[in-house]
Parts: C-alpha cells; structure tokens; sequence
C-alpha cells in the first residue's frame, strides 16, 4: 500500500505532464518564423545592420451607421470611441440586463467614460438597435 503522500505526488507529476504535453501541442500551432500573410513591400532603408522595409496594408472600410437621432448619437458618444458600429450591431440578441452589465463591464474594466445616468437611455438604445431592419446599411 502506497502512501497518501506518494499517490498525491504520482497525481500531480502525472498532470503536470498532460499540461506540459497540452503546451506543446498548443505552441507547435504557431509557428514564430512564418512569414507574415502578404504585405506590399515598399522602400527600405538600413544603417548598422539594421533594414526597415514600409508596409502598406489594406484594412476594410467601416459602412454601417448608426440611425440618426438621439439613440443613435447615445450609442456613437459613448461607444465608437473604441468599437466599430458593426461590433456593436452584430452582437447576439441580448436582454436589457445583459446590455446594462455590458455597460457596466466598459465602465468598470476598460473605463469606458459613460455617466451611470446615460444607462438606460443606452440599454435601450443598444436593444432597439438588435432589429437587423433598424440598421441603416442592412
Ligand atoms: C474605452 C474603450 C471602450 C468603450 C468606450 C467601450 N468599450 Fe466595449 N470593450 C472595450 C474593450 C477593450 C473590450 C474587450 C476587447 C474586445 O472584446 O473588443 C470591449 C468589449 C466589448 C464587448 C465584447 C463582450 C465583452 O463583454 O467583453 C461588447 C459587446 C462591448 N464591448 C460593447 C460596448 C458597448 C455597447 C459600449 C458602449 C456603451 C462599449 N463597449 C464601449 C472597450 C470599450
């Protein structure tokens, strides 16, 4: 009969080893030395060994707006700063609870500068905007 002690330490070297072989199969996914996809190459200057190439790269376009009015410049205000209308608008339909813990979520992690008085004015801003007919480009 094994002790207590010796069964916990078989435990732990055993997955210890499952992680370590998870790890590895999750880095050899990336591989560090590919090429990056493709990027025009413009001109290049280089001094002490070192080369600088310019890259252009062609990001898309943003179309879609938000509806004019004033639950539309709520929106723009408070959440174009840092996002895209299409990621605001493409979210999965979601309850006013769930959009007012959204907000709260922009506040409180990434201080997203919103009044606490503008809330539901913009929870119900943000449902009105989840019919795909409310939105302008759609
Ligand atoms: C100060 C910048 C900032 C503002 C303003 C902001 N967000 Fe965000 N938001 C973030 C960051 C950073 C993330 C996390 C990265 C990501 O998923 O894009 C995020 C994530 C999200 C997500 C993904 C789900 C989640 O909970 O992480 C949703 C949905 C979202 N924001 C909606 C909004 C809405 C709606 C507003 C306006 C009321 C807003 N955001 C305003 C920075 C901001």
């Amino acid at each position: 009969m094994r002790s207590v002690g010796f069964k916990v330490a078989m435990a732990s070297l055993f997955a210890f080893a499952v992680l370590a072989v998870a790890w590895n199969f999750l880095i050899a996914r990336v591989d560090p030395t590919a090429a990056p996809a493709a990027v025009a190459k413009g001109p290049s200057v280089s001094a002490g060994g070192v080369a600088l190439t310019s890259a252009a790269i062609a990001l898309p376009d943003a179309t879609a707006t938000l509806p004019d009015g004033p639950a539309g410049e709520l929106v723009t205000q408070h959440c174009t700063a840092c996002h895209s209308v299409e990621m605001i608008t493409t979210q999965p339909h979601l309850a006013p609870e769930k959009w007012q813990a959204t907000v709260e979520k922009m506040r409180a992690v990434y201080k997203a500068p919103i009044a606490p008085g503008d809330d539901p004015a913009l929870v119900a801003a943000l449902v009105s905007f989840q019919q795909p007919a409310r939105v302008a480009d759609k």
